[in-house]
């Protein structure tokens, strides 16, 4: 589902990421590891389509990334990924359930079926009572999983998270992480998660070290 090749990065003419090759599958949570400055996050963005490798290829859901447009790749984004960041970053101007409800209603959903659909996985993540709140009276740990329910609601293949769980104290960042591998699980959905969290690590399926570069597998 996720599949890269040869991935590298390079700014300046200096190497920033040589990645191992990825291959996640459906239903399965790769984490990646590997200290500050080591490339996690590149690699997710190289993954999410925002940037575009210096060499090396990009395959999810059977689209080579890197032969997509800027504008393909942003719609391509829009319509198959789950992208979580560190921050939140909800809108303010909406609705709980509005904020989790943009990714769809901007794919075209009519607005209601897009916040009947956003309130279902508000729900699921366990925000079934602040739907129409704002965004401005969550803690943290629910503002993320608002961020969480607005990645998850259009149903993507692939889901990617960068350090979702790094600003939560360690209730909230299991609740994060176990949202994300629960949902890969139950949706299918292949799911990678950058991390410095030994607990949220541990709850995924497979490791990437991009310092050792090598690939640990459990079973
Ligand atoms: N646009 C850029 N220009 C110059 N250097 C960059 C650029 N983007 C990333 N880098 C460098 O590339 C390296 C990898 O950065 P990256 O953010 O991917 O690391 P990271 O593993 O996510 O780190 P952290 O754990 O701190 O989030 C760093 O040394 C960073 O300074
Ligand atoms: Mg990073």
């Amino acid at each position: 589902m996720i599949d890269t090749t040869s991935v590298t990065a390079e700014v300046g003419g200096v190497r920033i990421l040589d990645s191992p090759d990825l291959g996640v599958v459906p239903g399965q949570v790769v984490a990646v590891v590997g200290p500050s400055g080591s490339g996690k996050s590149t690699l997710l963005r190289i993954l999410t389509g925002v940037q575009v490798p210096t060499s090396g290829s990009v395959t999810i859901d059977g689209v080579e990334l890197t032969r997509l447009s800027v504008g393909a790749r942003a719609a391509f984004r829009r319509d198959r990924l789950g992208v979580v960041f560190q921050d939140p970053e909800l809108l303010d101007e909406l609705s709980v359930a509005e904020n989790a409800a943009l990714p769809i209603v901007l794919a075209g959903r009519p607005r209601r079926e897009a916040l009947a659909l956003a309130r279902e996985q508000l729900a699921r993540v366990g925000l079934a009572s602040l739907v129409d709140g704002s965004p401005q009276t969550l803690s943290r740990g629910e503002a993320m999983r608002v961020a969480v329910a607005r990645a998850l609601v259009a149903g993507p293949r692939a889901v990617i998270a960068d350090e979702p769980t790094a600003s939560l104290d360690r209730t909230n960042a299991l609740t994060i992480a176990r949202l994300l591998v629960d949902n890969a699980r139950a949706a299918g959905a292949a799911t990678v998660i950058a991390s410095h969290d030994p607990e949220v690590v541990a709850l995924c399926d497979d490791v990437i070290d991009l310092r050792s570069e090598a690939r640990v597998t459990r079973s």
